[in-house]
């Protein structure tokens, strides 16, 4: 079943209603409290990032919630890294929720290639993101996170007061060191300002709007194309990067979307809160499962001179499960979807 065909009485989300009957009863002074931080249905949301992969699934998700009053602007239109054209958004267009999923973002060969470029447009839009929706007293911020801003050596599975604990993986520092500053960011403007927001952390992300892009695609979405492009060639042989020990978790991003939109809805989530499925994959695993679901037959190599990244990622998820939230999509159906999509995306154009 598809996210946006919710059945009345099957819902993901057990103590979602509890909590928000609970919130709206005006008689309590907390209850007050709970209501001024839901998300209204009403209320004026601005999605940076809306073309991406994640903005593009929160985008959906919000639509499909009823949520009418969102706000998008492409990187074209604004810049997120010029701070008076962001400054000027904010005046113009008053939004009271934000959600931000607009950032620099790429595998692990962009990462390496061009770490001053991650850290600095990474840093810049955050910054002029969260700032303004401080001076434009925003109501609730939503900053997107990494899993990969945990120590490199990091226990497993993750949990949330692990970060800040070891040194970073050194193949996508400028983007973790970045990202970590978000996170920070957000909770000294709480401490300080009161600016209220959740920052969700997720593990692996793949599904719908995916970069299939060589020079920027992330390991799922890589493999996808090179199994079902092989398929179509007629190729016996796929190489793979790294050694294919390396450990990850992954999460269909219709399943974030909707654990972004969980968050900030609830009336009191955890500032830091990692989103993931729970379990993780060896890449070896993970390729044999694209193989399959593109019906690639042939062999693969193992290209043992490129680099494996972290060890292994996987985020405990605890917090999210104690609020009650699921991830729907198994990994071999969100794998089967993005092998379709992708198929479909060359049919359209001839190309991915
Ligand atoms: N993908 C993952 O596996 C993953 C995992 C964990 C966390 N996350 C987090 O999720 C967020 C979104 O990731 P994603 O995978 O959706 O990335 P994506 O598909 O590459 O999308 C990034 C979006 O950011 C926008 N953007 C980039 N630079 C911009 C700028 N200077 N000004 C305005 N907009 C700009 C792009 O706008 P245009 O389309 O207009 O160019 C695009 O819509 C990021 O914060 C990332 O750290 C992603």
């Amino acid at each position: 079943m598809f996210r946006n065909q919710r059945v009345k009485g099957n819902s993901r989300f057990p103590r979602y209603g509890l909590l928000y009957r609970r919130a709206r009863r005006p008689e309590t002074a907390r209850a007050a409290r709970g209501k001024d931080r839901l998300l209204e249905k009403t209320g004026k949301i601005f999605v940076a990032g809306h073309r991406g992969m994640v903005g593009s699934a929160i985008l959906r998700g919000l639509l499909a919630e009823g949520y009418r009053n969102v706000v998008t602007r492409g990187k074209k239109e604004l810049d997120l890294r010029d701070t008076r054209a962001v400054s000027g958004f904010f005046s113009e267009e008053k939004p009271e929720y934000v959600f931000l999923a607009a950032a620099r973002v790429g595998g692990i060969m962009a990462n390496m290639e061009s770490p001053g470029e991650f850290l600095y447009d990474n840093l810049m839009i955050q910054s002029n993101v969260i700032h303004q929706s401080h001076l434009a007293g925003v109501k609730k911020v939503c900053f997107l996170g990494s899993s990969c801003i945990y120590p490199r050596e990091c226990p497993q599975p993750m949990r949330e007061e692990y970060l800040m604990t070891g040194k970073l993986e050194p193949t996508n520092e400028g983007y973790a060191v970045a990202k970590l500053a978000g996170v920070k960011m957000m909770e000294c403007y709480r401490r300080q300002y009161g600016l209220k927001g959740v920052s969700p952390i997720p593990c692996n992300l793949y599904g719908t709007n995916d970069s299939f892009d060589p020079r920027s695609a992330h390991v799922l979405s890589s493999l996808v194309r090179k199994f079902v492009d092989a398929v179509d060639t007629g190729e016996g042989e796929v190489t793979v990067w790294g050694t294919g020990v390396a450990r990850r978790e992954f999460l269909h991003v219709d399943d974030l979307a909707d654990a972004v939109v969980f968050l900030m809805t609830h009336p009191d989530p955890p500032e830091i809160i990692n989103v993931g499925s729970g379990f993780d994959v060896t890449i070896r695993e993970l390729a044999a499962m694209v193989a399959r679901a593109a019906g690639f037959g042939g062999k693969l190599h193992w290209d043992a001179s490129k680099p494996d990244g972290m060890p292994r990622k996987c985020l405990d998820v605890a917090r999210m499960t104690g609020l009650g939230f699921r991830p729907r999509i198994g990994l071999e159906e969100g794998i089967g979807r993005t092998v379709a999509e992708y198929r479909e995306r060359k049919k359209g154009t001839g190309k991915p």
